[in-house]
């Protein structure tokens, strides 16, 4: 690229700035500068592998490096190489915004892949804010976000609910509990819950919050037994999912009488508890493992050669997978001194591909992605059989707990 005389002022460098991390950095004001610079193209990779949650994000991890493999191995992005720079962020939120103003102020990474929780999103949210770079999060979370600087990938609540609530509620009936870990995406993923069961003149029993982490149910699992509801509606996360299903099981409460609903539990925490003990509970999602299509073959055939051939795929290793092809197609559109982070989210709006699950979109307004609801019920043999799909592609609508407001292109609106 040639450099002009005032793209050569607006590059200057700014001496011994120093960032948030603590590190020293050569700051360029026009940064699209900086990401064409080295002929590759540098992002960030930020799932926890040691922690609480690494049970699901170190599939996410190799879920990402997969697709950039793959786009690698095919020549790249016009041209280019995509250069991966890999954090631990250790299932902690603080190292998590710790790892990404790293990624994103030392680094000059383009955009970053992360997260499984959403307590971690809202703890690097305001570095991708302030910094106007990219977060690809491909994770099902609890709406209520209108951030311009996320490319959200994961089913938000009335991807998971619309269908699975009233579905559960006809076959098994009124009176639930719900269950959660303690933090935001639970707390908010019941407020939604609770508007479809109040439509439905349904109850809630009980409703409890165990700490991130927690392994010791019986208390909960006494008080399945006194409440006798008819669903245990679960957004429990992490190793604590594998805690409460084998403790379930090892109470001896029968799935057909008192199954669990949980919107958190993939073929991932399946093969961490074992088929037995997951057997005969309901999970909603867009993309089980066993969904059949070329693309899904694809992607199962080769995340299996790469990382083993006893590994699972599930519904957030697959967007996890997909959107850093649709980061692909984005940065195709661009020519090498255009790559910024704002250009990529100009490019990628209204983006399709056809992902393992089916065709997907990135919504122009909101940046979330039209998804295909599925229902499944977890079999012995560690996958889930499909009760229910959905006949169309759903639009993704973050606010529609909250009637009053509504994400635009131009931010977030009241109405
Ligand atoms: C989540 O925290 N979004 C699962």
């Amino acid at each position: 690229m040639k450099l002009g005389r005032r793209t050569f002022i607006k590059g200057t460098v700014a001496a011994g700035a120093v960032t948030a991390a603590g590190f020293p950095h050569i700051w360029i004001k026009d940064s699209s500068l900086a990401y064409a610079a080295s002929g590759e193209i540098k992002v960030g990779v930020l799932f926890s592998l040691t922690g609480t949650t690494a049970i699901v994000e170190e599939s996410l991890h190799k879920a990402t490096i997969l697709a950039i493999e793959e786009i690698n191995a095919a020549g790249g992005i016009n041209g280019m190489q995509i250069k991966p720079i890999v954090e631990d962020p250790a299932s902690d939120p603080a190292t998590f915004a710790e790892k990404a103003r790293k990624l994103v102020l030392g680094d000059k990474c383009v955009s970053v892949f992360g997260s499984y929780t959403s307590a971690s999103r809202k703890a690097v949210l305001p570095v991708f804010e302030k910094r106007k770079n990219l977060y690809f999060y491909p994770t099902l979370y609890e709406g209520r976000e209108c951030s311009k600087n996320v490319i959200y990938t994961g089913a938000v609540p009335n991807q998971q609910q619309d269908e699975f609530v009233p579905w559960l509620i006809e076959k098994f009936g009124k009176r639930w509990y719900l269950i959660g870990s303690n933090y935001i995406y639970p707390k908010e993923e019941n407020n939604y819950c609770k508007k479809l069961l109040a439509e439905a003149g349904a109850e809630v029993v009980h409703e409890e919050y165990v700490p991130l982490g927690h392994s010791e149910f019986s208390s909960v699992i006494n008080k399945f037994r006194s409440e006798k509801p008819d669903v245990i509606f679960s957004t429990v996360v992490g190793d604590s999912v594998v805690a409460l299903h084998r403790q379930y099981r090892a109470a001896g409460l029968d799935p057909e009488k008192m199954p669990m609903a949980s919107l958190t539990t993939s073929e991932n925490e399946v093969a961490a508890m074992g088929g037995d003990a997951a057997a005969g509970h309901f999970t909603s999602a867009p993309y089980f493992m066993v969904h059949e299509s070329p693309e899904n073959q694809k992607f199962v055939e080769a995340y299996r050669s790469r990382w083993g051939g006893d590994k699972v795929t599930h519904f957030v290793s697959e967007p996890s997978y997909f959107q850093v092809h649709l980061f692909k197609q984005a940065v195709e559109k661009l020519s090498a001194g255009d790559i910024s982070p704002k250009t990529i989210v100009e490019a990628i709006k209204g983006e399709e591909m056809i992902a393992p699950q089916g065709r997907v979109r990135i919504e122009p307004e909101n940046l979330h992605a039209y998804l295909w609801p599925k229902i499944g019920q977890s079999q012995s043999d560690g996958q889930f059989k499909v009760l229910k799909t959905t006949s169309e592609w759903l639009k993704p609508e973050p606010y529609k707990a909250y009637q009053n407001q509504v994400c635009t292109e131009a931010g977030l609106k009241e109405i």
